[in-house]
This record gives C-alpha cells, sequence and structure tokens, in this order.
C-alpha cells in the first residue's frame, strides 16, 4: 500500500473549514505536542499530520479578515479561490506542457483577456509574484530593446535593484516628490537606453507615478503591483490615467484582487514581440517555454473564478470599499492632530505621532496586525494598508486613540 498514493480519505471540504473554527478560540484539535525534531524514519500518516499541523498552520496564522488587519498589502482571500487551489493541488497540472494542462492555459489566457483592455495591452502572461513580472519585463527591455540601464523613482520596489543585479543593468533613482511620487522633473535628459520604471501605488506609502508623461525612453515599465486594480473601478480608474502608454505592466493578483500567492499578472502592449524575447525551446518541449518558469501551476483558475464570481462591479466594489476605509481613517487622524505624511492615494495610510512619543513607541501600543512601521528619509511611520474589506474602522480609531492613553 505505502509504494502508492493513498488518496481515499476524502473528507467533505466543508468539514475541513468548520474545523478551522475552534482554533480561533484557541483550541487545539489534538494536543500532540510540538512538532518532531529530526525528519521521522517511518511516517506519522497524513491524517496524524493533520492533527500536528491544523492546530499551528491555522491556529497560529495571521488572520487577514480579522476586524483589525489594516497592516500590509496581503488580503483575506474569497472561499471561491480556497476550492480553485484545492482543486489545483490535487490535479497538479503544468502549464509549461500543453497535454498536461489542456483547460489550464485557456483560463489564464481568458482571466489576461479579461484584464487587457483596462490597460491598453494585448496580453502576457502569469507569474508568481510581481517581483518575476518586473524582472521579466526588465528582461524584455533588455534583449528587445538593447536597454542598458533602470531608471527609477527613490521609493520603487527592491525587485526593480534586484532586475538591474540580475540583468547586469545600471541603476539610477530618481528623487521623490514630497507624496513618495517620482520629481518628473529630476528625470534624466535621455532615456534612450533607458528603461523607465513608474509606480503605481509605492510600496512603503502607496504613492502613485504620474504615469502620462511625455519621454524618451527605450521601455516604459509600469509596477502596479498594488494599485493597478483600482483601474476596474469607475470612481478611482482615473488614478492610473496614462497607464495604457506603458509597454509592460506588472500588477499582483494576491494583493488587490483577492488571490491566494502566488499570483501576479504581467502583461505587454505588444505580446507577440516581447514573448519572442523570452522564449526558449527545448527538445522535451512541444511548445517554447515563456518567461522564467519552467513549470508552474494553473494559478489563472483561481483568478478567473475570482473575476466571475464577482464581476467589474464586485471587485470595484471591494476596492472602493477599501478606498473608503483609508479615507475614513485619514479622517480620524487628522482630528487627533497626528503627522500625517500625506493624503492617501491608493489605500495606503502613514502617520506618526507629535513629540514626545514615537511611531516605535505607538506601533507597540496598537494592536498586532493593525499597522506596519516603514521608513521614508530616514523618518519612522506608522502605515496601514486597506488591503482587507472586511475590516471595521471604527474599532482601529479607537485602538489608536487608547494607544495615547486617552
Ligand atoms: C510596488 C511593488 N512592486 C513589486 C512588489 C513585489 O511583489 P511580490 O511580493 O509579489 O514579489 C511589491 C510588493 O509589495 C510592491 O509593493
Amino acid at each position: 500500500m505505502e509504494v502508492k498514493i493513498d488518496n481515499s480519505f476524502k473528507p467533505k471540504y466543508s468539514d475541513l473549514l468548520d474545523g478551522l473554527k475552534p482554533f480561533k478560540d484557541g483550541f487545539t484539535l489534538a494536543n500532540l505536542g510540538p512538532l518532531p525534531d529530526n525528519f521521522p524514519d517511518k511516517g506519522l500518516g497524513e491524517k496524524k499530520v493533520l492533527d500536528y499541523l491544523a492546530p499551528i498552520a491555522i491556529g497560529e496564522a495571521t488572520k487577514l479578515d480579522d476586524p483589525l488587519a489594516f497592516a500590509h498589502m496581503d488580503p483575506p482571500t474569497p472561499w471561491i479561490t480556497w476550492i480553485m487551489a484545492l482543486w489545483n493541488a490535487s490535479l497538479n497540472q503544468n502549464l509549461l506542457h500543453p497535454a498536461i494542462s489542456p483547460v489550464a492555459r485557456d483560463f489564464e489566457t481568458k482571466a489576461i483577456d479579461w484584464l487587457c483592455p483596462y490597460f491598453g495591452m494585448n496580453g502576457g502572461h502569469l507569474t508568481p509574484g510581481s517581483t518575476l513580472s518586473n524582472l521579466t519585463a526588465l528582461w524584455v527591455a533588455r534583449d528587445l530593446k538593447g536597454v542598458k540601464k533602470i531608471v527609477v523613482s527613490e521609493e520603487a520596489h527592491i525587485s526593480m535593484k534586484k532586475s538591474a543585479n540580475i540583468l547586469g543593468l545600471e541603476f539610477e533613482t530618481v528623487p521623490c516628490n514630497h507624496d513618495s511620487s517620482i520629481n518628473i522633473d529630476l528625470l534624466p535628459p535621455d532615456l534612450s537606453n533607458s528603461c523607465l520604471v513608474l509606480t503605481a501605488g509605492t510600496t512603503a506609502a502607496g504613492a502613485i507615478d504620474n504615469l502620462n508623461i511625455a519621454n524618451n525612453a527605450a521601455w516604459v515599465h509600469v509596477d502596479a503591483a498594488w494599485a493597478g486594480p483600482l483601474r476596474i473601478s469607475q470612481k478611482h480608474g482615473y488614478l492610473l490615467n496614462g497607464v495604457e502608454k506603458a509597454d509592460s505592466i506588472s500588477i499582483s493578483g494576491h494583493k488587490w484582487i483577492f488571490q491566494p500567492k502566488d499570483s501576479s499578472i504581467l502583461l505587454f502592449k505588444n505580446t507577440a514581440e516581447a514573448n519572442q524575447s523570452i522564449s526558449m525551446s527545448a527538445g522535451y518541449l512541444s511548445s517554447s517555454n515563456i518567461g522564467i518558469m519552467g513549470s508552474r501551476g494553473a494559478i489563472g483558475l483561481p483568478l478567473l473564478a475570482t473575476l466571475m464570481a464577482w464581476g467589474k462591479e464586485g471587485l470595484a466594489k471591494r476596492l472602493d470599499g477599501c478606498m473608503t476605509l483609508s479615507d475614513e481613517l485619514h479622517s480620524h487622524l487628522l482630528e487627533t492632530g497626528v503627522h500625517i505624511f500625506a493624503k492617501p492615494t491608493s489605500g495606503v495610510i502613514l502617520w506618526r505621532p507629535k513629540d514626545p512619543y514615537s511611531a516605535d513607541e505607538i506601533f507597540l501600543r496598537l494592536p498586532a496586525g493593525s499597522a506596519s512601521l516603514t521608513t521614508i528619509s530616514g523618518e519612522r511611520w506608522i502605515r496601514h494598508v486597506a488591503a482587507n474589506p472586511n475590516m471595521e474602522i471604527d474599532l482601529l480609531c479607537s485602538e489608536i486613540t487608547a494607544a495615547f492613553g486617552y
């Protein structure tokens, strides 16, 4: 029996999920103690491993749908994606080989086709994260357009510096305006050998660079990992005006499209041309391998399922709801008289207390998971990110007031 994979255990999916509830109250399913120190000689068996791991993996995990969760760019995920992730794990499709992923490829293409028109792009592919999407876009820029240098704002994501190192490109940073958006007056005059990277939603402050600028760059990439999905919203889509001028765009699925890790969307204006420069063939492959990943899973399935389940309206409503939450927090902070970094543009809000308090000190008094800390130009800021539509802003406001001892 043990030489085969025994999948005869078929719990009802809903039973597994119902099992999570008691863990939230600190209850452990089977008090088996700490994990074994060493790789066991004899297997413990799948069911016992569930008993070991559930109280830890689920019971002790951060709950991103908590009413106070407001700290990071990581959203709670809708249950439709849990089912799709389970299907993916059980089917284990590999998009590298069309023969063993006949429909999985179509799901990805369909989801990309639905999203492209919002961004003026005509195709692309999914990657496991926007670090990889950015690296791939810059790889295309180098090999297709002979780009020698990456030009980014000082507040661009670290994946740009990583990409420059990996691809052997020069790296130049441009100072930012007071709100962390790129200061376009300080762009180098000649970008003809450069890839200009603009950010739609900087990691620390959520700032959106001016995407509408005229420039002579050899390639323009927009890192819209965070704020990209706002383009779907009729109310907030204008914030990304100009994005359609880009040659490539990265958007994280696992941020504001509420996807499980690992999900990022890489789009190109001219996909056929871009793909040529990042495709490789090998004798064992029946079609070219496009991009950095070799084997890769069907992450298009949960994405497609979410887009279908919610529609444009449903996704936009959740994003608009998140934006309202950050506006409400901003109003509350204005009343409390703390220093505010800037009016939030994409649901990220930074503040710090006035003397005699420090940001670090007040941060420690806030509930875990409600805030993070960031440093901009040497100054410490308390940071909130509106990634959780389920959060309760009044609760957070009273926690902030309580942190000052009022
Ligand atoms: C603006 C921006 N770009 C890129 C990334 C990298 O994305 P990932 O963590 O999916 O690799 C992030 C992550 O926070 C980000 O905020």
